[in-house]
């Protein structure tokens, strides 16, 4: 479809699960694709919505709440709030940022679930669920773990498997067991409304896989066609959950359920325009169901499923909202060749980004565009990260724009000085410059980031060439008309350089717009002439990039193999149960509370300490394999749990009566077990 079809744009990115907070995985994708190509719509001077929220509801936030022993909505508040600040800072442009506990979205989506039930596109089923007897509760998708059944991952959910990609139902899992309980699930009755997805397949083949098989990305095609195409057909899917946490399900008759997440998490993107259009006094609805509306929905290629089959015929069975022109979902970001997870803190987290590259947002969102996962999984690693930070922002963007600017500064006073005659190579950097913008557009309009990103780079680049080439610090010596023409011309194009460089590095460009104190321009505004005219008065110079050091480069790398140790500690599997023993067993063992009266080491022994202990029944002398955990005076005084009947031992000339006893932690040192506050030594445990 051509763009001038087009008079507005609705623009949505996945509402990010308010359970945690984002890392550099979710920026690269779906956060910075959409920003860019939303400031590059803004740019152009079109008309756009482009929103987003916090997905507040579903297992993902009540599981949180359970692990961390606080309330869902105390999850949702502190997550919200922090996502939406990651979000500011890394310049990500929202024109609203919602949230699904808004009451004008579960006004939306209950109104929404009504029409459709009054449409009669549910169908009501009674249906065995998984239930866990233990938390007498049903177990919606992610309280379900088990074995996919179609690649074998060990940890599919009960809704999809994420290493596959699949679909699945709560009853596809192989060995399922329940995340509240760890116990077995049963199946048990229970009734619930379904989308009979089955009846849309032709319109989404037709839709789909014939309209739009040329402008969609092919990964993107390609897991619609398996769904649409797979033998056993869409099989129907429950738009209700058994849970206390969500959107009731506006119905008499479904009393403690709510509205399955994934049907109300993006008609948030229709309540998040409502709010954003309530606030700025327009009119929602051209925005969601005028034909005019360009709707594209930026995703990850988890969320593929829901947006181009689930909501799409949701949409279109509802009957009065638009689709979407695209779906330009991205694979997944690996870090140092590792799958990112929370829950194994493998990742690069936002704040702390935030916090220890202060002021670097844009090298960051620089890197994951260069790098984005847009055909494949791609991996994120701090040694590119620096390379390209020092020899492409520094060395082409930053050289380039600091040697224009402080000549200028330097040989004319910071006035842009007047372009007399052009040289054959300065009509050759002009007309190879002018080509850029539509390039880097139209890359831009098919999605295609990491290629509009090289482009704008190649820009610097050709600027950058073109003052080593023309060397106005030499021809300044004998030619100061020549060394005006050159600098005119390289302002110029630092001044292009700004605008089709603010998309992706907005900080940047807003420095440099400062810079060259250039009054805000659009894309289009570069091939209407120059935006810099003699005479104009630039600012002092500002470094727009720094170099990143090996040291820090080197503290980060270290984060992440710390991380990777204490994973490898935590999956230490305790020893397995030794056999079982009587009671008559267990009662001869005497085991009391001591007091250690003195402590020395052991000569010639690392590991041995000789300990006088007070016993109750009067003083022993131990020797305890604690010498390198524990410093003697340390010990002095501390009451500790001792086996006093273990035949005595001699061990390097002193004869040990009894033992002292101790837990041995994961890293094989050993901690004392001491009674929770003082008593009599001699006490037993029993
Ligand atoms: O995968 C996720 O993080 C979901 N919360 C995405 C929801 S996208 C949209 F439907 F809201
Ligand atoms: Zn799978």
């Amino acid at each position: 479809m051509s763009e001038q079809r087009f008079k507005r744009y609705t623009i949505t990115s996945a509402l990010p699960y308010a359970n945690g907070p984002l890392h550099i995985g979710h920026l690269a994708g779906c956060y910075i694709p959409s920003d860019i190509y939303v400031r590059y719509l803004r740019s152009q001077g079109r008309d756009v919505a482009y929103v987003c929220g916090s997905d507040e509801h579903g297992v993902a936030i009540t599981i949180k709440a359970k692990n961390e022993g606080i309330s869902p909505q105390e999850v949702v508040d502190r997550y919200h709030e922090m996502m939406k600040s990651s979000f500011q800072e890394f310049g990500i442009s929202f024109d609203h940022y919602s949230r699904t506990s808004a009451k004008i979205h579960h006004e939306t989506a209950a109104q929404l679930f009504l029409e459709l039930y009054e449409k009669g596109e549910f169908v009501e089923q009674v249906t065995e669920q998984y239930y866990d007897q233990e938390a007498q509760q049903f177990l919606a998708d992610r309280y379900i773990e088990g074995t996919c059944p179609k690649c074998g991952y060990e940890h599919a959910y009960g809704d999809q498997c994420e290493k596959c990609g699949s679909s699945l139902s709560p009853t596809d899992l192989i060995n399922p067991t329940s995340k509240l309980s760890g116990s077995v699930p049963v199946l048990k009755e229970t009734k619930h409304w379904f989308l009979d997805l089955g009846r849309y397949t032709s319109f989404l083949k037709k839709w789909i896989l014939e309209d739009h098989k040329e402008d969609w990305k092919n990964n993107v095609l390609g897991q619609c066609r398996s769904w649409l195409e797979a033998g056993e057909g869409l099989q129907p899917r429950s738009m209700t959950r058994d849970m206390d946490w969500g959107i009731p399900v506006p119905l008499k008759e479904a009393e403690g359920k709510v509205l399955y997440v994934w049907f109300d998490a993006p008609i948030g993107y229709i309540s998040s325009t409502k709010e954003w259009a309530l606030a700025k006094g327009v009119d929602w609805e051209p925005y969601w169901k005028d034909k005019d509306t360009k709707l594209v929905h930026f995703i990850g290629k988890d969320n593929i499923v829901f947006h181009c089959i689930t909501f799409p015929a949701i949409l279109k069975t509802h009957g009065e909202f638009i689709l979407p022109e695209n779906v330009p979902a991205n694979e997944f970001l690996n870090l140092e060749g590792d799958k990112i997870s929370t829950s194994r803190n493998w990742a690069v987290w936002l704040h702390e980004y935030l916090e220890e590259f202060p002021g670097k947002q844009d090298v960051l969102r620089y890197v994951l565009t260069a790098n984005a996962p847009e055909t494949k999984d791609n991996d994120f690693t701090w040694k590119d990260f620096q390379a390209r930070n020092n020899s492409e922002l520094v060395a082409i963007y930053g050289n380039f724009v600091n040697r224009a600017v402080v000549l200028t500064h330097k040989y004319f006073g910071g006035t842009v000085p007047e372009k007399k005659e052009l040289s054959p190579f300065d009509q050759e950097t002009l007309d190879a410059a002018a080509a850029f913008p539509g390039k880097v557009a139209e890359s831009l309009e098919r999605f295609r980031f990491r290629e509009a990103l090289a482009l704008m780079m190649d820009f610097a680049r050709l600027g950058n060439k073109y003052l080593a080439d023309t060397e106005p610090w030499k021809t300044i010596k004998t030619d100061k008309e020549r060394t005006a023409t050159i600098l005119n011309v390289a302002l110029n194009i630092a001044a292009d350089l700004c605008v089709l460089s603010a998309p992706f590095l907005p900080h940047t460009a807003l420095k440099l717009s400062r810079m060259l104190d250039l009054p805000e321009r659009g894309w289009g505004d570069i091939a209407k002439g120059d935006l810099l005219l003699s005479g104009h008065q630039i600012n002092e110079t500002s470094l727009l990039f720094e170099k990143i050091e090996d040291d820090q480069v080197e503290a980060q790398v270290n984060k992440l193999l710390d991380t990777k140790k204490s994973n490898e500690k935590k999956v230490t599997k305790a020893a397995p149960m030794k056999e079982i023993i009587s009671f008559d067993d267990f009662a001869r063992l005497d085991m009391r509370i001591v007091t250690i009266l003195e402590a020395e080491k052991v000569k010639k022994s690392k590991k041995l300490l000789k300990l006088q202990v007070d016993t109750g029944l009067g003083k022993r002398t131990v020797l305890s394999g604690i010498a390198e955990f524990f410093e003697p005076e340390d010990l002095v005084g501390r009451q500790v749990t001792m086996l006093l009947n273990l035949a005595p031992r001699k061990m390097m000339g002193v004869l040990s009566e009894g033992m002292v006893l101790m837990a041995e932690a994961e890293d094989g040192s050993y901690k004392l077990l001491q009674p929770h506050e003082g008593t009599t030594p001699g006490a037993q445990i029993s």
